[in-house]
């Protein structure tokens, strides 16, 4: 069944508006099958088949589709009108809305809510991640578990701190990537050239913060989560580049 997008309110945070379409083609398929596992295992596994489930910033939606193809109900929201509309595509099945994190709301409630590839790095400071913890315990039917991975430090050291290019087909994608140790923010300037007829070139930047733990298990328990459990990401069984200096929080309502 095809749904149909909402728009829940006016939304800021576009910064992923341009980077959608290179995004949609080229991005995330390791992290996306080192992902899965380690989601399945330690939410999924957890609730009835069938049940409802958030994806928090669920991007252009290929996860989205494989949590759908395992028999849950998911809904999903992002800021980017753009990854949006891709997610449409590639999760026909999922309840999809425009949203910020921080502020969103949607008219039902959650068996279990997650939000995967350190999305909430792109939450700037600590009063906002209490706001998407608050949002998402909002949204959450009581003991409904809530699970989320955040890059380390040694993450943005190791990975921010280079330049790298995609050269395919019909896109080009540079990235010049900065990590300023003092204010924790990384800083990744891109430039797109994409193919539509004529080479279409886009300049932009995404930018991630590297949280503090403490201020993540603080915000946690000031929006009323409990028990905090932290998983790393090699533990859980993710191998590759991307299990390096990241942690995947499981809390309950
Ligand atoms: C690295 S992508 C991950 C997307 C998806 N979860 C996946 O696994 O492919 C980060 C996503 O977070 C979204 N995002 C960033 N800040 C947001 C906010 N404040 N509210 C909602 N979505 C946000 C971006 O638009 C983007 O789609």
């Amino acid at each position: 069944m095809k749904r149909t997008v909402r728009k829940s309110e006016p939304v800021r945070n576009t910064e992923y508006d341009p980077f959608a379409r290179v995004y949609n083609r080229h991005w995330g398929k390791d992290y996306r099958a080192e992902a899965l596992p380690i989601v399945e295992k330690l939410l999924l596994s957890r609730l009835a088949p069938g049940a409802a489930v958030l994806d928090v910033c669920c991007g252009t939606g290929q996860f989205t589709q494989s949590v759908t193809t395992l028999g849950y109900d998911v809904a999903g929201i992002d800021a980017s009108g753009e990854m949006i509309a891709f997610a449409a595509q590639n999760a026909p099945g999922a309840a999809l809305t425009v949203a910020d994190a921080r502020s969103f709301s949607l008219d039902r409630k959650f068996d279990a809510a997650y939000s995967v590839f350190e999305s909430l790095n792109h939450i700037p400071d600590r009063q906002g991640l209490l706001s998407v913890f608050r949002a998402v315990r909002k949204h959450l039917k009581p003991r409904a578990p809530f699970l989320f991975d955040l890059n380390r430090e040694p993450a943005f050291i190791l990975y921010w701190n280079t330049v790298d290019a995609l050269v395919a087909e019909e896109d080009v994608c540079v990235l010049r990537m900065d990590y300023d140790e003092q204010t924790r923010v990384g800083a990744c300037r891109m430039t797109t050239f994409r193919k539509d007829r004529v080479w279409e070139r886009d300049d932009f930047t995404i930018r991630q913060t590297c949280h503090e733990d403490y201020d993540v298990q603080d915000a946690l328990r000031e929006a009323g989560f409990r028990d905090i459990a932290l998983c790393d990401a090699r533990d859980a069984g993710m191998e590759g580049d991307a299990g390096y200096a990241r942690t995947f929080y499981l809390v309950t309502r």
